[in-house]
């Protein structure tokens, strides 16, 4: 039996912010799924206060002991669950944890150190050790760390594997010199291993110590070597090269899917797409925008700031709307002056533009089954899982040519009658650019059977985590 533990700050349907959650929750699943006979797959979050109690009454109390995180003394406590041939473990301290958001307090540094070291410390005490730990992002580097530099020399610890993802450069937990004996309780005899750029980097000293680094697409892994893209890690990353690897993402094929999805107003496959045009309608309905099955809907669903090429859409939302008969749904919040801006273009064309400024997954999902279209042009993205939700809803991506998206999504042309690529992309980071792009979508749109034809060849794409959890293994069965 291979033991694989992932360890992370969030997870699908417990609780979660964003494509970190979506991947905890799916790809545990989907390895498991590979070799049900010879895995033991589990997963460790923290027991936030966002766990609802349906969650909670299904859980066990597994273990209560004391972590020892510098000076403090910390009851923690461990429940845990089965879902899907997975095994899911909360650690419980409410100083931490019962907090009314998941991130962004003053403390993030402690609470995600006592998480990493609490995971740890578990192991005994629930009579697991795992052979491989796949930490994942700033939250969990220090479980990496703490392994190193505190655990080698225990019995049970001495052989265990580590991966290292990186589902976001940009968030790397920085933190000033002086924390890193008093709140982390690390000597200052490995500065080494976690100063960069003159601050405690917890992503720098998990890349160190961990077995092999991933990202979540070859693209990306490329493009953390290079100064426009690693926020300052790239020489680490591009020294230490030969342990970095990039796998692309997959979504939850159960979860979204057009077929049985109950969220939507009407079910449809890629054989028929008229269930697609009565989500439209609905949609229409829903929004009070005039009711067309004939006007093209771009959608863009998307956390609103800068790097998720929101300016570039600034730039042309005004013309795009002036010029074309279409509609835009936009769902998502961010920075104020993005808000604004959708708030402004629906102004001024209230029967052709919804900007929804907040968070909510089922009216996602009833505008990924509504749009034709969905305009991701990020400046830069680790992987990206929208532009492969909305493949799989039928609505057609427009993207531009980075991370993840460069990987999963090829540029549209037809060649002797054949239709190939599955999306339109773009290279140069310019609204002229992206503009042009929206016009050709336009021109595919225009012509009915080609359209039908793109969106059924967009549908058929193949974005399931059966080919990426193969990779992982193979990931850790060369560990
Ligand atoms: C982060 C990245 C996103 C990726 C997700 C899951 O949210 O920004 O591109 O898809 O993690 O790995």
């Amino acid at each position: 039996m291979k033991k694989i533990l992932y360890v992370g700050s969030e997870c699908m349907p417990f609780a979660a912010t964003g494509g970190l959650g979506d991947v905890m929750g799916s790809l545990p699943q989907a390895l498991k799924a590979k070799d049900p006979e010879n895995l033991d797959v589990r997963v460790v979050i923290p027991l936030y206060e966002a766990v609802s109690d349906t969650w909670r009454a299904q859980m066990k109390q597994e273990a209560v002991f004391t972590v020892r995180l510098g000076w403090r003394e910390q009851y923690c406590g461990v429940f845990s669950l089965e879902k899907d041939g997975v095994t899911y473990y909360f650690i419980d301290n409410e100083f931490y944890f019962k907090r009314n958001t998941l991130y962004g307090h003053y403390d993030d540094g402690e609470r995600f150190a006592f998480f990493s070291l609490a995971v740890l410390e578990m192991f005994p005490h629930i009579g697991f050790y795992p052979d491989i730990i796949n930490a994942n992002d700033w939250q969990s580097a220090l479980t990496v760390v703490y392994l190193n530099v505190h655990f080698r020399c225990v019995y049970g610890y001495d052989y265990i594997k580590t991966v290292f993802t990186i589902h976001n450069i940009e968030y790397q937990g920085k933190y000033n010199m002086y924390i890193l004996g008093d709140v982390f309780g690390i000597d200052s005899c490995h500065i080494p291993l976690l100063e960069w750029g003159g601050c405690m980097n917890l992503m720098k000293g998990a890349i160190e110590c961990a077995d092999k680094v991933s990202t979540v697409s070859p693209r990306y892994a490329e493009e953390i070597q290079t100064p426009e893209y690693a926020h300052g890690l790239q020489d680490l990353l591009r020294g230490l090269s030969f342990k970095l690897c990039g796998i692309l993402n997959g979504i939850d094929y159960k979860y979204y899917n057009p077929k049985e999805d109950t969220e939507i107003a009407k079910n449809y496959t890629w054989r028929g797409l008229k269930g697609k045009t009565a989500d439209k309608t609905a949609l229409q309905e829903e929004l009070g925008l005039p009711v067309r099955e004939d006007v093209p809907m771009f959608s863009i669903i998307s956390r609103l700031v800068a790097h998720k090429g929101t300016d570039l859409l600034k730039e042309i939302g005004f013309r795009m709307m002036a010029e074309n008969d279409c509609q835009l749904v936009v769902l998502g919040t961010g920075d104020s002056q993005y808000e604004e801006f959708f708030k402004a273009l629906e102004r001024e064309y209230p029967t052709k533009v919804r900007a929804l400024i907040k968070y909510d997954r089922a009216l996602s999902k009833r505008i990924y089954a509504a749009s034709d279209f969905f305009i991701m042009p990020s400046k830069s993205e680790p992987c990206g899982l929208s532009q492969m939700i909305c493949s799989r809803y039928g609505a057609v991506p427009i993207v531009r040519e980075t991370g993840g998206l460069y990987d999963s999504i090829k540029s549209y042309s037809v060649e002797d009658g054949e239709i190939c690529g599955n999306g339109f992309t773009f290279a140069n980071y310019y609204s002229e650019d992206l503009y042009a792009k929206i016009k050709e979508a336009l021109a595919v749109y225009a012509d009915s059977e080609a359209m039908k034809k793109l969106q059924q060849k967009v549908m058929k794409t193949d974005f399931s985590w059966a080919a990426s959890a193969e990779v992982y293994l193979g990931l850790y069965n060369s560990l």
